[in-house]
């Protein structure tokens, strides 16, 4: 009778510690669930948030490119006159350091004027290929810090003959091909 009641105690125990670990388990594995699933509304920003983003680097690269044409056609005499791609250089320094938004005026036809004005990283090395090939603009989202940003590139292509009076190689670009690229970082909020 004795072995008895300590196989059933034995068992119970058993029985009881089975239950509990796997209970455990149990919210352990809905604890991590619902936190991959935090993780993955925070990793996706909404797509009305996106497409605002879309709608501010339109604008900005419509003014930006408006401005370069008409310093160029107004402003720009010989080659030794301020160049609007120092202008867009220098305005897109001076924006990008006082706020959220990153903003670079890249070469595409691997002979820049600037050695600084280049694709640097794979989004802009990988962008340039596919502006190249056609694309109209190509563009990505980031999260950095817990933050959501926009990534786009815009094409630049030779719109005028004077921008051939510095930059000679670019006589030899195809028509509408980009010779360089906007490159955008905003934030999406
Ligand atoms: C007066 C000379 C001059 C003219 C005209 C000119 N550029 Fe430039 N461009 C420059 C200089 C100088 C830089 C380098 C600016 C810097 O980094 O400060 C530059 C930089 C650029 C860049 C960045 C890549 C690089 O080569 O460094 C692009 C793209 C560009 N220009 C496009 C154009 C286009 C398009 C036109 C015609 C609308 C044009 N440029 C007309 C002198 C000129």
């Amino acid at each position: 009778m004795k072995r008895f009641l300590l196989v059933v105690c034995s068992a119970s125990f058993a029985i009881a510690v089975f239950l509990s670990t796997h209970q455990w388990d149990h919210s352990t594995a809905n604890a991590q669930e619902s936190k991959a699933q935090e993780t993955k509304a925070r990793s996706t920003p909404n797509k009305k948030a996106i497409e605002r983003s879309r709608r501010t680097v339109k604008t900005l690269d419509n003014i930006f490119k408006q401005t370069i044409v008409l310093v160029t056609d107004k402003y720009v005499n010989d080659d030794d006159d301020f160049a609007a791609g120092s202008a867009a250089v220098l305005l897109f320094k001076n924006v990008s350091d006082g706020s959220d938004n990153t903003i670079r005026l890249i070469d595409a036809t691997g002979d820049p004027y600037e050695s600084e004005n280049v694709a640097k990283d794979d989004f802009e090395k990988e962008g340039i290929k596919k502006l190249k090939a056609g694309a109209k603009t190509v563009d990505e989202v980031i999260t950095q810090d817990g933050k959501h940003y926009l990534r786009a590139l815009t094409p630049v292509p030779v719109v005028m003959d004077k921008c051939i009076m510095c930059h000679a190689h670019y006589a030899d670009a195809k028509k509408g091909e980009p010779i360089g690229a906007i490159s955008y970082t905003v934030p999406i909020d």
